[in-house]
């Protein structure tokens, strides 16, 4: 929730913000792409939901206003100017299949999948289906070159991706992709949703970032500990 000078709450339009994206579609209907969903619409975007099942985002839709949309992974991939892939990692692949590569093409996609295994937490570390020295956002860059991948949003809780409160401290969102003018606008996202940011690189640093979900995930399953994000201290 956003407050005003007035001190009243509610959804209100950053007017300062720099993120000038005015359709964001996210392929995915879970807490990642609802709480993203809403963020995007708090900071005065349309936003359309692409799911299989429509009738299950009914009310995430009613509570979202009139700028919220819901429809397929291909409508919400078409509908975007820069889009978030926020489904389950074993089936990402296949949800940019149904998705459409046209209606990639060319775009930012704001990956936020871990490559989670089908399988349980080990004493509260999170199982992967990819190695050391892979990822799953270069298998998805591979299968989809003409669209421009940014890895972000993956290791940090979905309830403190947007605007999160740790006391005046800017948590670290760690990035990287391919294409610099991807990550240039991903920058200007993830500033106005209140994140410091640190390039990690090229496609090859989501070998870096994406095992930082199973480190962030530890309290969560050992401690009950889920509301943490990382900051990287510099001087
Ligand atoms: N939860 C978090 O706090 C968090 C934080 C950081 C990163 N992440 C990552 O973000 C991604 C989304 O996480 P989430 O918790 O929001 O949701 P999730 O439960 O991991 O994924 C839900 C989405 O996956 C899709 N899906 C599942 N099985 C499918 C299949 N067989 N075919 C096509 N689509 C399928 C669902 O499609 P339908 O809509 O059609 O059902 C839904 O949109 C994951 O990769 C997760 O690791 C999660």
């Amino acid at each position: 929730m956003v407050g005003d000078a007035a001190g009243n709450t509610g959804i209100l339009i950053h007017v300062e913000d720099t993120m000038q994206v005015s359709k964001v579609g996210i392929l995915g209907s879970g807490a990642v792409a609802q709480a993203l969903g809403k963020g995007f619409l708090r900071h005065g975007a349309g936003v359309m939901l692409g799911t299989r099942d429509a009738a299950k985002l009914a009310d995430w839709k009613k509570g979202a206003g009139e700028r919220a949309a819901v429809g397929s992974f291909a409508d919400a991939a078409a509908f975007g100017e820069v889009l978030v892939l926020a489904v389950k990692g074993t089936v990402a692949g296949k949800v940019l299949e149904a998705a459409g590569a046209s209606n990639l093409t060319g775009k930012t996609i704001l990956d936020a999948t871990n490559p989670i295994a089908d399988a349980p937490p080990v004493n509260g570390v999170l199982q992967y289906f990819t190695g050391p020295n892979e990822s799953l956002m270069e298998k998805l860059q591979k299968q989809v070159p003409p669209a421009r991948f940014v890895k972000c949003f993956s290791s940090v809780g979905s309830a403190s991706m947007v605007n999160p409160d740790f006391g005046g401290v800017k948590p670290t969102m760690f990035i990287c992709g391919n294409d610099p003018g991807a990550k240039k606008r991903a920058g200007e996202i993830l500033a106005a949703f209140g994140w410091d940011i640190e390039d990690v690189g090229m496609a090859e640093g989501a070998r870096a970032i994406e095992p930082l979900a199973m480190l962030w995930c530890v309290p969560g399953f050992l401690q009950n500990r889920w509301t943490h994000a990382f900051h990287v201290l510099k001087r």
